[in-house]
């Protein structure tokens, strides 16, 4: 069932997030990956919505996304640029350990089946010092409104968006898999006059501490 209502928000996912890119998100995404070089992997790439945004100091990008439907489509977007696209999921990375300069998620470790694997295999993945770029929607820092969004997650929200949660604490996570978050800046997106459970956001670079 989790895995059809997946393949399902795949299909609509792209449409969604268009809007979203000409509504401020693009502007981020670009902010986010403008200073990166070297060898990137980016985790859950969905349909490449970032490629256009890795500057050419990237000399290689490997993207991993496990939607069939999105990776074609990330697939055609990697085309003519030094990137490529595997099938694979997040908490086991189908890559060498310390063999990345940095890691890109965006949108991603809220979606993922575990999240302390996914950060772990992050972690193993990077070189000493590198960083997890990321651009995350957390859970609220009100334990309360925190309470009722695992509540709604549990209910509805992932059923309805592909696994997603809005009441993960990722920043906490992130410490646990020894990842230093003093640098990530905390921010709301869509930044609007009511709450909205997916409004706030890390956005920054963790680095890997040891
Ligand atoms: C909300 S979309 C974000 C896509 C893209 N990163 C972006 O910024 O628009 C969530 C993405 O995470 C992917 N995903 C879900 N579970 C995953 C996992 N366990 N490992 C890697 N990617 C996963 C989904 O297939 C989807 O592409």
């Amino acid at each position: 069932m989790a895995r059809r209502r997946r393949r399902l928000f795949a299909r609509w996912y792209p449409g969604f997030a268009a809007a979203l890119e000409d509504h401020g998100l693009g502007e981020r995404r670009a902010r986010l990956l403008a200073g990166l070089s070297g060898r990137v992997l980016e985790v859950g790439c969905g349909h490449g919505v970032n490629f256009p945004h890795y500057p050419d100091a990237v000399t290689e990008l490997v993207a991993v996304e496990p939607e069939a439907h999105l990776r074609a489509l990330a697939r055609a977007e990697a085309a003519g640029r030094n990137a490529v696209v595997l099938d694979g999921q997040a908490e086991a990375l189908p890559v060498e350990s310390g063999s990345f300069d940095a890691v890109v998620a965006t949108l991603v470790l809220c979606s993922v089946e575990d999240q302390d694997r996914a950060l772990a295999e992050i972690h193993r993945v990077l070189r000493p010092g590198g960083a997890l770029v990321c651009l995350e929607h957390v859970a609220s820092a009100n334990r309360a409104v925190r309470s009722g969004e695992r509540a709604f997650d549990a209910v509805f929200w992932s059923h309805a968006f592909g696994g997603c949660h809005t009441g993960r604490d990722t920043g906490a996570a992130m410490r646990r898999a020894g990842f230093d978050t003093s640098d990530l800046a905390e921010g709301r997106f869509p930044d609007l006059p009511f709450p909205l459970s997916v409004s706030p956001h890390l956005i920054g670079a963790a680095t890997k501490a040891d």
